[in-house]
């Protein structure tokens, strides 16, 4: 899919909503190449430090926690309707069982800006460093979100990624 530039704030509702449902699609690579990919549901578009910001919660646990550890860098990829079908895959699959890239024909080009790829086939993507992150303080949670996210343990990371490019398809 051949994106442009846009503004970071380019069909915003529209994130937020597929956000909620169905979810979006984390990818990161590591040093050696190796990427992943996982569905996230849980985060923020904003602006802080005079900078576009993607606030992603990754919990430990995750296979990407790795990935994002090892680059300091993630994209965003904003699925269309028809690929509900990845988002669900991507979101109950581990890359530590499978390459999900490449069992589920997800095509990928490399980010513009960072070192992670991008899913050919999402009409919209944000490509984000990494320029702050921070782990969620458990004594500081209402214990109804402590009961109900979390259960004493996996508590998410915040990383605060620095949109350093937008891209949308013309059509989007
Ligand atoms: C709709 C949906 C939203 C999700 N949101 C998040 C999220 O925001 N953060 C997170 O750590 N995991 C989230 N998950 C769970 C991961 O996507 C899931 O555990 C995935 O298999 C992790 O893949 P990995 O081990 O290859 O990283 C979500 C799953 C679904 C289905």
């Amino acid at each position: 899919m051949q994106r442009e530039r846009v503004p970071y704030d380019h069909k915003l509702n529209k994130t937020l909503e597929l956000l909620q449902k169905p979810g979006l699609l984390l990818a990161a690579s590591k040093k050696s190449g190796e990427s992943n990919v996982m569905t996230i549901g849980w985060a923020t578009v904003g602006f802080i430090w005079g900078k576009p910001i993607f606030m992603a919660l990754v919990r430990p646990s995750r296979y990407t926690f790795e990935f994002i550890e090892d680059s300091q860098c993630f994209t965003v990829n904003v699925p269309a309707d028809d690929l509900r079908r990845w988002v669900g895959i991507c979101g109950s699959r581990s890359g530590r069982e499978i390459d999900k890239f490449g069992e589920y024909n997800i095509a990928t080009t490399p980010a513009q800006t960072v070192a992670a790829p991008t899913i050919d086939a999402c009409p919209m993507v944000y490509e984000c460093q990494v320029v702050h992150y921070n782990d969620l303080i458990p004594a500081n949670l209402t214990p109804e979100i402590d009961a109900s996210a979390y259960g004493g343990t996996d508590y998410h990371r915040l990383y605060f990624g620095h949109i350093l490019g937008a891209f949308a398809d013309p059509s989007y």
